[in-house]
């Protein structure tokens, strides 16, 4: 791995210290960041090099998986960070910025290979971008690179402004768009599960799949963030970025071969073929709901609109379901339902792959009903994969029931999302990161959503919290003649 300066932007905010710098640490534990590696957080407070690494430490005894038990690797750690006072709006900074990264470049002997990491309000993507390429912090001899979190954008038209303002700093292929969800280890087994698996690349389309349902149900509210997510509500937090890019992941077909290149382009090919909702039709395949007071776990919790910082006449969404085709020759005719909420009955991200049930009459005669086969693929918190199937037992007479085949991997050692990302970022691997395509076709998709919603062309179904969601998204379903598999 090329030796590199890693420029953290946001270095004393909330994603640094429970993700990046636990992420940074244990890779280090494992080997895997380069011989000579220089980090310098870049942060509004005014903070010496002292300070900022006791920061670093103080986060990774806090939050890393593995806390630092043998002091000289901590040691050794810490001196990697140095730390540069920065008010990201003004020019002035950069050129101490600048200064300190080539002072750290020729102590440790590092060619300019430089990582830039936004963990920064959004709004602040295009100016730090401009910025570092005013600078000249990112003209290189060596290579540069830039990692951005989300959101990339609030509608369409912004993320095609953001993009054309980034792209004057730096080339699409040396942009890093996170989508922690990419970085999950089950979505990242998704491939291997489709592509490695002849058994299922074989069923992998609409000859064989009735429907595919994905999941993203959450427990918590909306917690402190009622200023950010009363503007976004649930379709620009977690549809048009996680549940998409699960969609993708899992519609996408056999790459030529398992590259960055390749496995987007595939991606890219799902987004092309999903059907384009108009605005007058998405009453017909989207329900959107808020949560209203209800009970969690035997805890009862307030309403959406009685969060602090939520108006009491809110209609953001806590709740999308959607019904989506995709208008291809492997999946014409298979519906894609996806329904994400928050305040639900319990934490679970899932996909569940209905298969057609090509045998139910068979066995009419015996008075038997064979159910579906189910793959089911638990992403979060659990891990696992299942496939229900049909056996006969032999203690009721033979008659026919579901067994499920199960597949529980030890997450004890699991690397983090953060980890998984951030080790290939730092080797120029960029397959689970997103394409501007798929930020533009996401948001392409999704606009006429934002509009039917914005213009409240569709009812806002409230639900009790610690429900399953609306009752209108089960019957989303049920008009096609399914359900939701694994509710209560
Ligand atoms: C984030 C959203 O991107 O994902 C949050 O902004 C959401 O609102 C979170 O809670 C869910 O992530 P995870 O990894 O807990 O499923």
């Amino acid at each position: 791995m090329d030796s590199m300066t890693f420029v953290l932007f946001g270095s004393t905010g909330d994603l640094a210290k429970r993700k990046i710098f636990p992420a940074i640490y244990n890779l280090l534990l494992d080997q895997k960041i380069p011989r000579a590696f220089s980090v310098i957080g870049v942060g509004r407070q005014e903070l010496t090099d002292v300070e900022f690494q006791s920061f670093v430490e103080q986060s990774l005894r806090t939050f890393s998986r593995r806390k630092p038990e043998d002091d000289s690797n901590l040691e050794e750690f810490l001196r990697i960070f140095r730390y540069c006072h920065l008010d990201v709006t003004k020019n002035e900074g950069y050129q101490s910025l600048l200064e300190m990264v080539q002072c750290r470049e020729k102590e440790l002997g590092i060619p300019e290979n430089r990582m830039f990491y936004l963990s920064v309000a959004p709004k602040f993507f295009d100016v730090i971008a401009l910025k570092i390429k005013e600078s000249g912090l990112g003209s290189t001899k060596g290579w540069k690179r830039l990692i951005i979190e989300k959101p990339f954008g609030h509608d369409l038209k912004s993320a095609q402004d953001l993009n054309e303002k980034v792209s004057k700093a730096f080339e699409e292929d040396e942009i890093y768009r996170i989508d922690h969800y990419l970085g999950k280890p089950m979505v990242q087994n998704l491939e291997a599960l489709e592509f490695a698996n002849p058994v299922f690349q074989a069923l992998w389309n609409n000859q064989y799949i009735a429907n595919v349902q994905i999941t993203a149900s959450e427990t918590v509210g909306v917690e402190e963030r009622a200023g950010y997510y009363d503007h976004a509500g649930a379709i620009r937090d977690m549809v048009q970025n996680h549940m998409l890019q699960m969609l993708m992941m899992t519609a996408m077909q056999l790459p030529k071969r398992l590259t960055a290149k390749d496995i987007r382009h595939e991606k890219r090919k799902v987004m092309e073929s999903l059907r384009p909702l108009r605005k007058d039709d998405v009453v017909k395949h989207v329900v959107r709901g808020q949560y209203g007071p209800g009970e969690i776990q035997n805890k009862a919790v307030i309403g959406y609109r009685e969060e602090p910082g939520v108006t009491r006449s809110s209609m953001t969404d806590t709740f999308v379901a959607a019904r989506l085709w995709i208008d291809d020759p492997f999946w014409k005719g298979v519906p894609f339902y996806i329904r994400t909420g928050k305040r639900m009955r319990e934490k679970s991200t899932h996909i569940v792959i209905e298969f057609k049930n090509t045998v139910k009459d068979l066995y009419i005669a015996q008075n038997e009903k064979p159910v579906p086969n189910l793959l089911v693929i638990q992403i979060n918190p659990n891990e696992g994969v299942s496939l229900q199937l049909n056996s006969k037992n032999p203690l009721k007479s033979g008659q026919i029931e579901p067994v499920t085949v199960d597949f529980s991997p030890d997450t004890k050692d699991v690397p983090e999302a953060y980890e998984l990302l951030l080790f290939d970022a730092l080797r120029g691997d960029s397959t689970f990161f997103v394409h501007w395509n798929e930020v533009e076709s996401s948001w392409k998709w999704v606009q006429p959503i934002l509009e039917a919603f914005e213009e409240n062309l569709l009812p806002l179904h409230l639900y009790p919290a610690g429900s399953e969601g609306p009752e209108a998204s089960r019957k989303l379903l049920e008009e096609d003649g399914f359900q939701w598999w694994l509710d209560k």
